[in-house]
């Protein structure tokens, strides 16, 4: 079964601590967290304060944190303070200090996951796979939610599932950007273990619906 991580970018700010409960009451298994910089990406979403008071509304959920900012080695100390479980950053950010900030993350206490953008090839993660939980592929270009699904990250996602069991190892495969419905299960089928949704959840008449469908994805 996909596990489903909603995107609360897409949820309303003004009432985030009950947007949040409703998607874990209709049975998404965490929340992914989208941190923007206005640097890395050309949006500023919410960083450390906003994620400390989530975390104290909601301190038994899972925080799936996705930085997509330059430094993410500064600020991954910060985020785990604040209540992250999992950091995810971007290769591109830090293409030449990835294991230091692989390093500071798991120092920090978290769980860790790398991130590619739609133009870095799969194969960009492999010296890392070992030493990562996660792989997230995006299937858009970051920095806004509402984008529609680019279907090349269905092969970026069949090859890391092959890079991944030909060595025999637990990396999870998480999948970003235009996941709904129709493209929910195609991720899960091509290797995705964890599906982003964000628009797709946020904006539909019955959200528990989306969440069974996307679960019974595989
Ligand atoms: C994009 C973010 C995504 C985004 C997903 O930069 O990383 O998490 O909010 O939203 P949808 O599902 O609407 O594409
Ligand atoms: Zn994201």
């Amino acid at each position: 079964m996909a596990m489903v991580s909603p995107s609360i970018l897409s949820a309303d700010f003004a009432h985030l601590g009950s947007d949040c409960r409703a998607v874990l009451d209709a049975g998404a298994q965490m929340l992914h967290y989208d941190v923007m910089d206005g640097h890395f990406v050309p949006n500023i979403s919410f960083g450390v304060p906003v994620l400390k008071s989530l975390h104290k509304a909601l301190p038994d959920a899972f925080y799936d944190v996705h930085l997509m900012i330059d430094d993410p080695l500064t600020y991954a100390e910060p985020f785990a303070k604040a209540g992250a479980s999992l950091i995810t950053f971007h290769l591109e950010a830090v293409p030449d200090a990835v294991p230091e900030t692989i390093a500071a993350i798991r120092a920090a206490g978290c769980q860790v996951g790398i991130s590619i953008k739609p133009g870095t090839p799969a194969e960009a993660v492999y010296p890392y796979l070992d030493d990562l939980d996660l792989v997230l592929v995006m299937s858009v270009e970051p920095g806004f939610g509402g984008q529609k699904f680019m279907p090349s990250a269905l092969d970026k996602l069949s090859a890391l599932r092959a890079e991944r069991d030909r060595h025999g190892l637990h990396t999870l495969l998480e999948v970003d950007g235009g996941v709904n419905t129709e493209t929910g299960p195609q991720c899960a089928a091509a290797g995705a273990d964890w599906l982003v949704t964000g628009s797709a959840l946020f904006k539909a008449k019955d959200p528990a619906a989306v969440i069974d469908t996307l679960h019974g994805s595989h």
